[in-house]
C-alpha cells in the first residue's frame, strides 16, 4: 500500500500535512495581496476631527474598553438594539481598533446622537444619577482637567504614517481645529467643517471658557460615534462608491 510512505515515517507524514496546509493558507490569503482594497469604501467615512481624536486617546488612557464595545455584529438582536451592523470602513482609520470583546455596559459603536451633551455630562461626572443601577465608575476630573493638545499635530502625523489620509492642511491646523470645535459660528470652525464634514461643533461640557476640556473632547467623540455613513444610502448589496 502506498499509504505505507506516509503511515510509517512521521517526518513525511508531518511534511505531506505541512504542504497541505499551506495550500489551504495561499488559497484563502494571497488574494487579498491582489484586490485593490480589502476593505470596501463607504460614502461618508473620514478621519476624526482633532478634537474627536483626543476624545478617543482618552477613551483609551481610561481603558473604557475593558467594559464597552465597538462593534454591532449582524444578529438580530444586535441590530434591534443598536443600529446597524459595523461596517469593517467604519473602523478603518482607527488605530488601535476599539472593536473590544468585553461588554460590561452596552456596545458603543452608534452611540453618536441618542443622548444630549447634558446626558453624558451627569452620565460621566455621576453615572448613577441617570441610570440608578449603573455599575460604571464615574469620571469627575475629565471636566476638571484642561485639554492638553499642545502635540496634536504629531498625533495626527504617526496616525498618517499607519495610513490614515490626514493632509498637510489638516496637521498644520490641527492644533488651531481642536479649539475651533467648541468655538461655534466662527470662520475657525467653518474651515474646520470643510474639513471634516459632518463634524459637530458647540461647547460639549456646558461650561464657559474657549480652553477645551478633557470632557470636551470625550462628548465630541462620543457623539461622533457612528454618525458617519448614512445607512438610507448604503447599498449592503453593491460597491457603495458614490
Ligand atoms: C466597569 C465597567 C465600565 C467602564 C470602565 C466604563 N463603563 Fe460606560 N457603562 C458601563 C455600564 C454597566 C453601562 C450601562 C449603565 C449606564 O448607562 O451607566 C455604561 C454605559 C455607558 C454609556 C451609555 C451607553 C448607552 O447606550 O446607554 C456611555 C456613553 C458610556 N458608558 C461611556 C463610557 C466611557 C466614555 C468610559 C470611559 C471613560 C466608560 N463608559 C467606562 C460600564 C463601564
Amino acid at each position: 500500500m502506498k499509504h505505507d510512505i506516509f503511515e510509517k515515517r512521521p517526518m513525511v507524514l508531518l511534511i505531506g500535512i505541512l504542504m497541505v496546509v499551506s495550500i489551504g493558507g495561499l488559497v484563502e490569503i494571497a488574494p487579498l495581496f491582489f484586490l485593490s482594497s480589502t476593505i470596501e469604501k463607504v460614502q461618508g467615512m473620514r478621519p476624526y476631527s482633532p478634537l474627536e481624536l483626543a476624545g478617543r486617546d482618552i477613551y483609551i488612557r481610561e481603558g473604557c474598553y475593558n467594559c464597552h464595545s465597538q462593534m454591532i455584529r449582524s444578529l438580530r438582536d444586535e441590530v434591534e438594539r443598536y443600529g446597524h451592523y459595523s461596517l469593517a470602513a467604519e473602523s478603518m482609520y482607527d488605530h488601535p481598533f476599539q472593536w473590544g470583546s468585553k461588554r460590561t455596559g452596552p456596545d458603543l459603536a452608534r452611540v453618536g446622537g441618542k443622548y444630549s451633551d447634558a446626558w453624558h455630562v451627569d452620565h460621566m461626572r455621576r453615572p448613577r444619577d441617570v441610570v440608578p443601577e449603573s455599575v460604571m465608575p464615574g469620571y469627575p476630573f475629565l471636566e476638571k482637567r484642561k485639554l492638553d493638545y499642545s502635540d496634536m499635530d504629531k498625533r495626527l502625523q504617526a496616525l498618517r504614517i499607519a495610513g490614515v489620509p490626514y493632509t498637510d492642511e489638516m496637521i498644520a491646523s490641527a492644533k488651531a481645529d481642536v479649539v475651533a470645535q467648541v468655538s461655534p459660528d466662527t470662520d475657525e470652525s467653518k474651515a474646520l467643517l470643510e474639513r471634516y464634514p459632518k463634524a459637530q461643533v458647540r461647547k460639549f461640557d456646558g461650561a464657559g471658557g474657549d480652553q477645551p476640556s478633557e470632557l470636551d473632547a470625550m462628548i465630541a467623540y462620543l457623539q461622533m460615534l457612528g454618525t458617519l455613513v448614512d445607512f438610507t444610502k448604503f447599498d449592503a448589496a453593491g460597491p457603495n462608491l458614490r
